[in-house]
């Protein structure tokens, strides 16, 4: 009997992207996939032995690093800020550009940060956060937001938020100006360490195939 392999991938913006990349690498999910309406989390593909789940992006990290899916596609927002030691990421898609950055109301811009000790921080990255003013002297106390980081400020939960800023409409509409990028960020295949060597007779050629559909021709 051949077992499936459950390939996760995020709801939302790199979802797009994603799509013709699936299909270069020889991925076609079954139409359903396509129904706005359907309600359905797993689908079918043109490979018997494949299925796609299609979850939050953190979520894609969570199950592909616990083994229940064995590869995935999400941002390295996600790899970095898990750190997850059963997961690898060969290859860099090259799709989902966006940065993680600093942001606060334009009238903090220029705050002196030499005279402060802490920093209180919206953002759904605490790891990342705390790193990133840990590196510069600061202590964060991170207030933990699953979504619309941008609301923080001005409702007085936090002067910063750090999120992900693509055009930067977000910020702009919301009265908040970049301050810092803390890093570039682009999507990337991950694959539960433990499935590549028990699977590798199915997971690597998946990967190679990747690999050609984005043209990297070495391994990364
Ligand atoms: C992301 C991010 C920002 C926004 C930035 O949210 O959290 O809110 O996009 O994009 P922009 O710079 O082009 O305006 P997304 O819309 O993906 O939804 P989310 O809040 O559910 O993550």
């Amino acid at each position: 009997m051949t077992r499936t392999l459950t390939f996760a991938i995020p709801k939302g913006r790199i979802l797009d992207e994603a799509l013709p990349l699936l299909a270069k690498a020889g991925i076609e999910p079954e139409a359903e996939f396509h129904d706005k309406k359907s309600r359905a989390l797993r689908f079918a593909t043109n490979h018997a032995n494949v299925s796609i789940i299609r979850v939050r992006a953190f979520d894609v990290a969570t199950f592909v690093a616990h083994g229940a899916a064995q590869i995935g596609i999400v941002g390295s927002d996600v790899v970095e800020e898990f750190d997850y030691s059963e997961l690898y990421a060969p290859v860099d898609l090259d799709i989902g550009h966006c940065r993680l950055s600093v942001a606060q109301p334009a009238d903090l811009a220029d705050e002196d940060e030499a005279a402060i000790s802490h920093v209180r921080v919206a953002t759904k990255y605490p790891h990342l956060t705390r790193k990133y003013y840990e590196a510069r002297g600061l202590q964060a106390e991170c207030v933990k937001l699953n979504g619309a980081m941008e609301l923080a400020p001005s409702l007085g939960l936090s002067r910063r938020i750090v999120d992900l800023v693509s055009s930067g409409a977000t910020l702009k509409a919301n009265g908040l100006v970049e301050t810092d990028i803390i890093m570039p960020i682009s999507a990337r295949l991950i694959v539960n360490r433990a499935a590549f060597k028990m699977r590798s007779a199915e997971l690597a050629p998946m990967v190679e195939a990747f690999r050609k559909a984005v043209g990297v021709k070495d391994a990364a």
